[in-house]
């Protein structure tokens, strides 16, 4: 079939994978690949069991894949026969050298940029994808403008804001797709291209462009924004349990007013995932660079109250259960970043297993899809770790219940059945706040929620 417009993305993650399957999915008359130097990676996307959980995503990938969708590991000959490339490799944070633990590591893009540059024979566009720091841009065009030729390369911005779980849907009804370039004829030329792509299916007053630096910068801030409501009002849910004021009901009072808004202002153990803590980092080491230090520990405080809240939690769990939990064993129901996804990175499940093994607990891991990488997550962790898929088996014969993670599946287990299968006091320790206390207590636990007063019968 010959193809209108021939796109690749290097880097079939999270979001190279989905983004690139709704490409497809709208515009069957593009070819679409993607390709990752991680060749399971790619044989996984080309299997029927997908590298990622997302919901909705099979199905799109069904109707796409070997179509006008394809996951290759050629990335020499699919650099050579493209002519517009995303950039969607991983960005995490540096551990090493200059900037660790804050800085962004680039060297990916940097490799993925000479890549480019290596395989070329004609002009492209290239389109950073993946959350970078401001300024990244004019590197990509320094590498890919180092070998005097006819080639030239139009570097454009073009950050992704789904999140993961409701990828498909953020993805098929955006609230805004950004694209930044520079304001020259031929920035304007590829950014009109792009916007082509888009327009498939996205309305033009969503569609919002920008100059490069202020795109890259937006992403970096979208993120740290959404974050600071999440540190917000876990930072009110200390207070709340401390007055007898409950955060539900704070977070429905202040949310109602339209200018803050109701969305994000859900109390819990803090947030997790991949970008929002390295993102924050990120912005914080730019801060730091110009010397805006307060700047900079102003967006700092963010990342130190969401470490607080995961300790504050901990805290309560082992001064609620006389002040020991050696021996005992704690059913956790939940190891996911949230609900919906298989991804664990940087789930808050992973520092609280940690610390609840250092006091010398056991415990007893469930999760509807994440549990091979929660195996993963804590393989060489001293002490006593099982893992059961039914939360009701990983209950029984358990002195307290730890939910991490919002899945829905929580919120309609028979919590009578479980309590009656627990040792006694049994304690309920909501770090969600999804499940009904008042309920849950009536039935028997000692309930801790967050934000809220506790329930107990002791
Ligand atoms: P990921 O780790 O799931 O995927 C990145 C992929 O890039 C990996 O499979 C890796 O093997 C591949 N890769 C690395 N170097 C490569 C190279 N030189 N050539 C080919 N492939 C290469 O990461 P992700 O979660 O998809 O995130 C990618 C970027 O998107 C990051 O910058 C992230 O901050 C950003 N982002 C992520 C999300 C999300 O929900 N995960 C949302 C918005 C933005
Ligand atoms: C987030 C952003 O929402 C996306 O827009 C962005 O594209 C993405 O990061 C990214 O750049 O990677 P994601 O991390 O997938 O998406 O998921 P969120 O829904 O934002 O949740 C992040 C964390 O905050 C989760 O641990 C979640 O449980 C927590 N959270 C969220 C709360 O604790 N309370 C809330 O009210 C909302």
């Amino acid at each position: 079939m010959n193809f209108k417009k021939k796109i690749l993305c290097i880097g079939a993650g999270y979001v190279g994978g989905p983004s690139m399957a709704m490409i497809a999915y709208k515009c069957p008359d593009y070819r679409v690949t993607v390709v990752d130097i991680n060749p399971e990676r790619i044989d996984a996307w080309n299997s029927s069991q997908l590298p990622v959980y997302e919901p909705g995503l099979g199905k799109i990938i069904k109707k796409t894949r070997g179509k006008n969708l394809f996951f290759s590991k050629d990335i020499e000959k699919q650099i050579k026969e493209n002519d517009i490339i995303f950039v969607s490799v991983n960005t995490p944070t540096k551990t090493y050298g200059a900037g660790a633990y804050m800085a962004a590591d680039l060297q990916h893009l940097e490799k993925t940029a000479r890549q480019i540059l290596k395989y070329s024979r004609s002009s492209k566009i290239v389109i950073e994808k993946s959350t970078l720091p401001v300024k990244t841009a004019l590197t990509l065009e320094k590498i890919l403008s180092s070998t005097k030729g006819k080639i030239k390369f139009e570097v454009l911005s073009n950050p992704e804001f789904m999140a993961e779980g409701t990828a498909v849907n953020d993805l098929e009804n955006p609230d805004r797709v950004l694209i930044g370039s520079h304001e020259t004829k031929s920035g304007l030329k590829a950014q009109a291209q792009l916007i082509e792509i888009y327009s498939r299916w996205i309305p033009s007053n969503k569609i919002i462009t920008s100059n490069l630096w202020s795109s890259e910068l937006s992403k970096l801030v979208a993120n740290a924004f959404l974050a600071q409501r999440v540190s917000s009002i876990n930072s009110i849910s200390a207070l709340c349990e401390k007055t007898d004021a409950d955060i539900s009901e704070v977070a429905l009072a202040v949310g109602t007013d339209s200018r803050i808004g109701n969305k994000f202002l859900r109390a819990g153990i803090g947030f997790g995932g991949s970008c929002f803590k390295k993102d924050i980092l990120n912005l914080v080491y730019l801060c730091r660079h110009y010397a805006l230090n307060e700047v900079a520990s102003f967006w700092e405080s963010v990342v130190k109250i969401n470490e607080y809240q995961q300790e504050h939690f901990i805290t309560k769990i082992v001064d609620s259960m006389f002040g020991t939990l050696a021996g005992k064993k704690i059913c956790i129901l939940g190891f996911a970043f949230k609900s919906d996804t298989s991804d664990t990175r940087e789930s808050p499940a992973i520092y609280i297993s940690q610390k609840l093994l250092a006091e010398h607990a056991e415990i007893i891991i469930s999760d509807p899809q994440a549990l091979k990488n929660a195996a993963i997550d804590l393989a060489g962790i001293k002490g006593n770790i099982k893992y059961i898929d039914d939360p009701y088996l990983a209950a029984a014969g358990c002195h307290a219940l730890v939910i991490l993670t919002d899945w829905d599946l929580y919120r309609r287990l028979d919590f009578r059945k479980i309590y009656l299968s627990m040792v006694k006091p049994a304690f309920l320790f909501d770090g969600r706040n999804i499940i009904d206390h008042q309920k849950c207590f009536s039935i028997g636990f000692n309930v801790y929620p967050i934000g809220k007063k506790a329930l107990t019968h002791l």
